[in-house]
């Protein structure tokens, strides 16, 4: 992008600014900071500028108010002292002028995102004369807004955000410190689980927590009551759970903090993992889990933290996230940390000073600790190549 000349011109930026929101409130505005410099960069160049993202996981062709960005258009305004209107229907058309920012609502609310429909994906081109995919958090989405769009704007290029993300990452993990040791948590399990078969090849310890650790409990015959988990997945948790050499260790936490209901105000106990009830719900891993994951913290030469371990929002339940992180940050290891949740969590217990290398990516810094080629890098790639 930085290369451009962007006077004058229509751009579209995909920015990931998928954030937590609690009533109408964005209460972490980590990814929308991370934003701020490519966005202020392009408006400075005098361009257009068109911002696209999504938000949460809605049903598409169903937009819901929960869903909306219009918290995050808020928050962007305040962070860039300008107005950032929300657009609620620009599939056929934007009204923008140089030196004005628009976001664009949620674009999963639109039928044929996920599955990268081409008419879809050549309308968002056609709304442009320059696309650039910033989105490091969404870049291992081949969605119609971080792919195919990229295959049919008329330039398709990387933002400064995507490209320092590719950077700074590729530079941490070649040659790691070992023991190389990843925590992974949060309530993305069935999108998770498959990406940790690939991780327990890479490091040496997997610690696992939220809806991950309830599917290797579950796994291990143990019973789970309502907990959040991957019944259908149980085989895969068995399978990389099974002792092999030559792949990560997995332990599983052996107590756990339970409640009957998902809320702030729910009772919490703490129980052995073999102690759950029917109508429990596991909301956190146990005190005595969380002291014996930081002591394998303690002695990481690496660390990749993604996803809290417990439902962290919630004080009854964020016990386990809170020692975990403050391990990670207390770690003399290289730690690197992402995601939308965990950017909250960091946010939350103080901890960015202390970690050695903060991603806006989720799942996409997974991948990308994985070894994948991201599809977003790999259109880009390909349109800048002209192969
Ligand atoms: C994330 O939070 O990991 C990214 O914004 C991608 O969201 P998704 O997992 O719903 O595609
Ligand atoms: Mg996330």
């Amino acid at each position: 992008m930085v290369d451009l000349d962007l006077k004058g011109k229509r751009v579209l930026i995909r920015e990931d600014l998928n954030v937590p929101v609690s009533d109408g409130v964005v209460t972490s505005d980590a990814r929308i900071r991370a934003a701020l410099p490519t966005i202020q960069a392009v408006v400075d160049a005098g361009a257009a500028v068109m911002l696209m993202s999504h938000l949460g996981r809605p049903t598409e062709g169903q937009p819901e108010n929960i869903f909306s960005l219009q918290p995050v258009a808020s928050r962007l305004a305040e962070l860039l002292g300008r107005d950032v209107p929300l657009v609620r229907n620009w599939i056929d058309g934007v009204d923008v002028t140089p030196g004005e920012v628009v976001l664009l609502e949620n674009v999963r609310f639109l039928a044929g995102e996920k599955v990268n429909d081409e008419p879809l994906a050549r309308k968002m081109a056609a709304l442009c004369d320059v696309f650039v995919m910033d989105a490091f958090g969404t870049a291992h989405r081949t969605h119609a807004s971080t792919y195919g769009v990229a295959e049919y704007a008329p330039i398709a290029c990387a933002g400064p955000l995507l490209s320092a993300e590719l950077d700074a990452l590729g530079k941490a993990l070649t040659n790691p410190a070992r023991p190389m040791v990843a925590v992974v948590g949060g309530s993305k399990v069935s999108t998770k689980l498959t990406v940790l078969e690939a991780l327990a090849e890479v490091v040496d310890t997997l610690i696992v927590g939220g809806g991950i650790a309830n599917t290797f409990i579950a796994a291990a015959g143990q019973n789970v009551g309502k907990s959040l988990h991957e019944a259908n997945m149980l085989d895969i948790a068995r399978d990389l759970a099974a002792n092999d050499d030559d792949r990560a260790d997995i332990p599983v936490p052996t107590d756990v903090v339970v409640a009957t209901d998902f809320s702030a105000d729910a009772k919490a106990s703490n129980k052995s993992v073999d102690a759950v009830l029917d109508d429990e719900l596991i909301l956190d891993i146990g005190p005595e889990t969380a002291e014996r994951f930081a002591e394998i913290l303690a002695g990481a030469g690496t660390i990749i933290w993604n996803g809290p371990v417990g439902v962290f929002e919630f004080e009854a339940f964020a016990n386990g996230t809170r020692v975990l992180a403050k391990a990670i940050a207390a770690s003399p290891g290289f730690s690197v940390a992402g995601g939308g949740d965990t950017l909250a969590a960091i946010d939350k217990y103080g901890v960015a000073e202390h970690i050695s290398y903060i991603s806006t990516g989720g799942g996409a810094f997974l991948e990308f600790v994985e070894g994948k080629t991201l599809p977003a890098v790999e259109v880009l790639t390909r349109r800048a190549t002209g192969l």
